[in-house]
């Protein structure tokens, strides 16, 4: 384990299984103090249950999960501290506020069951509800406010007790999309305010990718890769993170070679047809002969509607527009490539039209070999 003493929870080996079922497998991460850390993936990768089992509603059958000096959970080592034992708030998606408690009520419990002076209870649960801006609604019952206000509430009742870590499982999935956005930020302002270390599940990218300090992309119980939302999205480690995180075209094909930095890759264009050649980067490990996804981004591609008189980089396609649809600033479309489809994004309007007969050309270092 590690022995920088900036980590707040590091969960080491962690395996649960539910009866023949793995839901999680082999998860390892260590979380700083003050970082927000968001567990990303599609339903039912394990990222429930990785929080769960860290907030103490799961017990795992092998592993170690410790929350600042604490080991919280080691089956080898027969420790399992109870929930309300680990120094944990959680926020979940379901507003889980008490109806028949007032605002102040909802957000006073923590520091009651942890029998706090009642000067103290007073002063901190006042100084969070003005920190989520619902000071003014201290005696309201909690059932006469709207979805937002009550999300607020149960993010104040989980930071009230200035607990070491704050879980938050998709605790905006049930807010319409412009309170959802509102929320999103105002959690982000929140925790760096407070600077509340914090565990963030979603499998809504863009939110993962705007909120956090690093993500964790989860499939199929397993970390697929961990990184800065920058290096998640500019360099994923294989197919389905680029998949997952963005809007992305994948290209299959074979290494043919590599010089440096850049492979090349034979792109299969249908039985019979000659593949295409490209040059793009990455899949260190590969050999030639090795399948390859070639990814590209629809932003770094570039439309040319005449057939460019010699590239530098050699790597033009030619193709056939299927559609476009234009979105206010910009253009999207694609582009049929043999049995490829080819997404693009160009930022001014172009009148392209169904089998139209279109270029497009890339530089290699935006094309990115995966492995898988
Ligand atoms: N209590 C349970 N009993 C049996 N199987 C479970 C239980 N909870 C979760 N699972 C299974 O474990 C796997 C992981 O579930 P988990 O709830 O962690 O997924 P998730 O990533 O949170 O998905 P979602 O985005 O849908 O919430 C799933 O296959 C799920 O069916
Ligand atoms: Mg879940």
């Amino acid at each position: 384990m590690s022995t920088n003493n900036n980590v707040m929870v590091s969960i080491d080996h962690l395996h649960k299984s539910y009866g023949l079922e793995k839901a999680v497998k082999d998860f390892n991460i260590e979380i700083e103090q003050g970082e927000f850390v968001t567990l990303l993936g599609p339903s039912g990768c394990g990222k429930t249950t990785t929080l769960r089992c860290v907030a103490g509603l799961e017990r795992p059958e092998a592993g170690e999960i410790r929350i600042g000096d604490t080991t919280v959970v080691a089956p080898e080592k027969e420790i399992f501290l109870y929930p309300e034992h680990r120094n944990i708030g959680m926020v979940f998606q379901s507003y889980a506020v008490w109806p028949h408690m007032t605002v102040f009520d909802n957000v006073a419990y923590g520091l009651r069951v942890r029998r706090a002076s009642s000067n103290e209870i007073k002063s901190k649960t006042m100084k969070t509800l003005e920190l989520v801006g619902l000071d003014h609604l201290a005696d309201r019952f909690a059932t006469k406010l709207s979805g937002g206000q009550r999300q607020r509430v149960a993010l104040a009742r989980a930071i009230c007790y200035q607990p070491e870590v704050i879980l938050f499982d998709e605790p905006l999935s049930n807010l319409d999309a412009k309170l959802r956005e509102q929320m999103r930020d105002e959690i982000v302002r929140l925790q760096k305010e407070v600077g509340i270390t914090s565990i963030f599940v979603t499998h809504d990218q863009s939110e993962a990718l705007v909120m956090s300090d690093r993500v964790v992309v989860m499939d199929k119980a397993v970390i697929q890769q961990v990184g800065d939302p920058q290096e998640i999205y500019a360099n994923p480690v294989n197919s389905f993170v680029a998949n997952f995180i963005g809007v992305t075209s994948l290209l299959e094909g074979k290494l043919d070679a590599r010089d440096g930095e850049v492979c090349s890759v034979d792109v299969s264009m249908g039985q019979g047809v000659e593949p295409l050649r490209l040059r793009a980067v990455g899949a260190a490990g590969a050999k030639p002969g090795d399948k390859i996804n070639v990814s590209l981004r629809p932003e770094d591609v570039t439309l040319h509607l005449e057939r460019p008189q010699g590239t530098d980089h050699g790597n033009l396609i030619e193709g056939n527009v299927i559609d476009t649809i234009y979105l206010g600033s910009f253009l999207e479309g694609r582009v049929r490539v043999g049995p490829h489809e080819i997404g693009i994004q160009i930022d001014h309007f172009e009148n392209l039209v169904a089998d139209q007969t279109v270029y497009l050309s890339f530089q290699p270092e935006h094309g990115l070999c995966l492995a898988n």
